[in-house]
């Protein structure tokens, strides 16, 4: 029999620890109330042995289609069998929404799913399937916060879906719903049975005002998937994406329209992000971003506007602030453009969020055109990374970039000169080597 250590041993549940002393304050993360006494049962377990790595031994990943393509599309082709996927997001992006359709897709092609909701009870979830289109009595719905009940609801189900993590208890254990022990205790219990009975179980889980899962930043490593679901409240579009993805690459975004029914994916997102009424005002610049493998028009806008204050704001939505900041820097060194006497907001049309480098031509043109007071001309596109030294570099997947505009009606695109992609189509490449030279050929 394995020998078991008699020695008592305390796992910090918050990034998991280990210290041989209970202490308010854990000594290695510094979080506060999150030491807990681990159970001899895990380091009980039967030894592990070492062996030679056989590539005979790979399985095959099975996938069950969610039924949503564009779901399919950011986890690699559906559901895996086994693996326990983490859907974070802010409240009301439509995280209940979206895994409710998949649930009803799959129960309503005979699959035995069950949906556990801690949030939320029997008759707000009806309504939702109902507003859904759902079939009745196809789907099994559990209302508790007790992972036990929830467990052993799911014992002989081909599905597992747990809305939401922070909401789920182990009664055995102290804590509130929602405390790192918690996450991480009931997060393992469903990692556990997703794996011995190799279902799909998938979680939601909460973000907390910094954008951050919340719980033990364990979670994350924990699960086999984690899933972010984003968009504007204003806007009625949604993005997903895949930040982590043990069985397929992890770039792809989903893209999807909330409507009176639900979520719809959108197949075409081409003009989602832009639209060509605001196309003539300085301050506004064109922009071919890639989101996973999908590049996508959009529109970038800027206001300077003259401030008597010594330190002027900078406000940006939609682009990271440090990036603004570090923009403005490269147009007033590298291109002679002084922004320090004025305020400077940043915008991205539509409620996207990029974080594509190529993103950082057009975002300059924009905050040149608005310090100028001059409108870029609106059959052009701009494409590129812009460096330190006030270079345009070339950036990934540019023919696909070129394209793209090409099929949105763009006449023009302005790319790196470095770029090596071969010309293609009728649309025309203007090329730059510098930020300079493009302020200076777009603002003669
Ligand atoms: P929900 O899925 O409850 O968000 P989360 O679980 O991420 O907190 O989505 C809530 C929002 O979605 C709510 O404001 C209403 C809206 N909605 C629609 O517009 N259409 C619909 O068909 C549904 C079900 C919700
Ligand atoms: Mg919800």
């Amino acid at each position: 029999m394995a020998k078991v250590s008699k020695i008592k041993r305390y796992r910090c549940a918050d990034c998991g620890a280990i210290s041989l002393t209970w202490t308010g304050r854990c000594q290695t993360c510094g979080a506060w109330g999150t030491l807990y006494e681990e159970r001899e049962g895990a380091s009980g377990s039967p030894k592990s042995q070492v062996k030679k790595l056989l590539l005979s031994e790979v399985g095959e990943v099975k996938r069950f289609s969610s039924k949503i393509t564009e779901l399919d599309r950011v986890l690699g082709g559906g559901w895996v069998e086994g693996a326990v996927v983490l859907l974070s997001g802010e409240p009301g992006v439509g995280k209940s929404t979206l895994l409710l359709q998949s649930a009803i897709a799959m129960a309503e092609e005979g699959k035995k799913v069950l949906y556990v909701s801690g949030e939320e009870s029997a008759s707000q979830v009806a309504s939702r399937a109902k507003r859904l289109g759902a079939k009745d009595g196809l789907l099994f719905l559990l209302c508790t916060d007790d992972i036990d009940e929830a467990l052993s609801a799911a014992e002989d189900v081909e599905f597992l879906f747990v809305d939401s993590v922070q909401t789920m208890r182990d009664k055995n254990e102290s804590g509130w719903p929602g405390s790192p022990l918690q996450v991480r205790l009931t997060a393992q219990r469903c990692i556990e049975i997703a794996k011995s009975r190799a279902i799909p179980c998938v979680l939601v889980g909460h973000i907390t005002k910094s954008g951050q899962i919340a719980g033990p930043k364990l979670l994350e490593h924990m699960v086999d998937v984690v899933m972010f679901f984003e968009g504007d409240r204003s806007s009625r579009y949604r993005m997903l994406s895949a930040e982590k993805n043990r069985f397929a690459n992890a770039d792809e975004v989903g893209i999807f329209e909330m409507t009176e029914r639900g979520l719809v994916p959108v197949f075409d997102p081409g003009r989602m992000f832009w639209n060509e009424t605001s196309l003539k005002e300085a301050g506004v610049a064109m922009g071919v971003v890639l989101e996973g493998s999908r590049p996508l028009v959009a529109e970038f806008q800027a206001l300077a506007s003259s401030t008597p204050f010594m330190y002027p704001r900078r406000t940006s939505r939609g682009i990271d602030l440090n990036k603004l900041h570090l923009l403005l820097a490269v147009l007033e060194k590298r291109a002679g453009l002084i922004s320090k006497n004025c305020d400077v907001y940043v915008n991205v049309v539509g409620g996207l969020t990029t974080k594509d480098p190529g993103a950082d031509l057009a975002i300059c043109m924009s905050i040149a055109s608005t310090l100028l007071d001059r409108p870029l001309p609106k059959e052009c596109c701009f494409v590129g990374e812009v460096g330190l030294a006030g270079e345009v570099r070339p950036v990934a997947r540019t023919a696909l970039r070129i394209k793209e505009a090409e099929r949105m009606g763009f006449e023009k695109i302005a790319v790196s000169r470095y770029e090596k992609c071969e010309r293609s189509g009728k649309i025309r490449q203007i090329e730059f080597e510098s930020l300079k030279e493009a302020v200076r050929m777009m603002f003669p």
